[in-house]
């Protein structure tokens, strides 16, 4: 069983502290990330980790793991090469970047090269189709690929070099990634001002200064809301339009928040903060697995401390609405097609 770190327990706790005190089981996410940042994949111990911390029970915690492909079920290389193919790389020729790399490489998907450097992988759609084809190495974009030079940077990498993507900061390992994903600044220097974003990037971002508009009470340092009443988004109306082509600047918008969002808003803890464990969470101090006991009452505090979503929905799973569907299924004349059915059918 893997013993985390001090410094990994102490990040745990930065992260569950980012959340209101009732919905700490929303930093799953990034704590997974940051498990896998010390051990390179989900394991095991990373699933009893987070399922101890935030009162979960494990078979909750390995459902979200399996769900994301970004979280590894097994130890991967230092490099993640993902080469996109899904339907606009493809036609651009991302299937046969792929295939060269599996080649190359000798592996196939999800496999990793004997020297343990190399995972490949196919991806579905990377998000960067105007810079098809392209593939990713550690989430890392190289667009516009072919085959001669994804293997000119995999070879680059095999021999210790680290080769320049297209956008963005420079490569850094799988693991020191995963720690930037779980919500941590990289902190090599000037890497936050490494490479330029890509002109189709900016296009957005261009024509809403063309045309005076900003995002009303957007603030990047403080995007998490509390959810409570009076606690609602500025309206999503444009700030005042300049007459196209100005270059006249963004109209703030008033600033409508309440003092309990100002107050969540302001739960940013560093690494030097002292942070109580949230209630129904206990990041454990002595890095050891918990004893059963004690995971079912971390599990009971966890349940009585995340209630149930404002929909009403229960949290865990509703194990009756099969039947119930189905009962209802049958008193509505059974294998009939249903009323929305030859709706749709029209
Ligand atoms: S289809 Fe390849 S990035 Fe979207």
């Amino acid at each position: 069983m893997t013993v985390f770190t001090d410094e990994t327990r102490t990040r745990a706790r930065e992260i569950i502290a980012r959340y209101p005190a009732d919905r700490s089981r929303s930093a799953l996410l990034p704590l997974l990330h940051l498990v896998q940042a010390e051990e390179g994949y989900v394991s095991p111990a990373g699933v009893a980790f987070c399922a101890e911390v935030l009162g979960l029970n494990k078979a909750q915690v390995g459902a979200v793991a399996s769900f994301y492909t970004m979280y590894k079920r097994r130890p991967t290389g230092d490099w993640l090469v993902s080469v996109c193919t899904n339907t606009m790389c493809n036609v651009l020729g991302g299937q046969e970047v792929y295939d060269t790399l599996a080649e190359h490489l000798g592996v196939g998907h999800d496999e990793t090269t004997g020297d343990g450097k190399i995972t490949l992988e196919h991806a579905e759609c990377l998000a960067a189709c105007d810079y098809g084809p392209v593939m990713t190495v550690n989430y890392d974009f190289f667009d516009g690929v072919d085959p001669q030079t994804a293997v000119g940077v995999v070879d680059e990498l095999r021999a210790g070099g680290r080769p320049t993507p297209s956008r963005g900061a420079r490569l850094c390992t799988l693991k020191e990634m995963a720690v930037q994903l779980a919500g941590f600044a990289d902190e090599r220097e000037g890497a936050v001002a490494d490479g330029v974003p890509g002109e189709p990037t900016l296009r957005g971002l261009r024509l809403a200064q063309q045309h005076g508009i900003s995002a009303p009470g957007f603030d990047p340092n403080t995007p998490i809301r509390s959810g409570k009443a009076g606690d609602k988004p500025a309206p999503a109306t444009p700030a005042k339009a300049a007459p196209t082509g100005s270059t006249a600047p963004d109209v703030a918008a008033p600033d409508r928040k309440s003092p309990q969002v100002r107050t969540a808003e302001t739960r940013q803890p560093d690494a030097k903060t002292a942070v109580p464990d949230a209630p129904g969470t206990k990041v454990p101090v002595d890095g050891q697995p918990p004893a059963a006991g004690d995971a079912r009452a971390a599990e009971a505090a966890g349940a009585a401390a995340n209630k149930p979503a404002g929909d009403a929905k229960p949290a865990g799973d509703d194990t009756g609405a099969q039947e119930r569907n189905l009962r209802e299924a049958e008193s509505n004349g059974g294998g009939q097609d249903s009323a929305h059915d030859k709706g749709a059918q029209k």
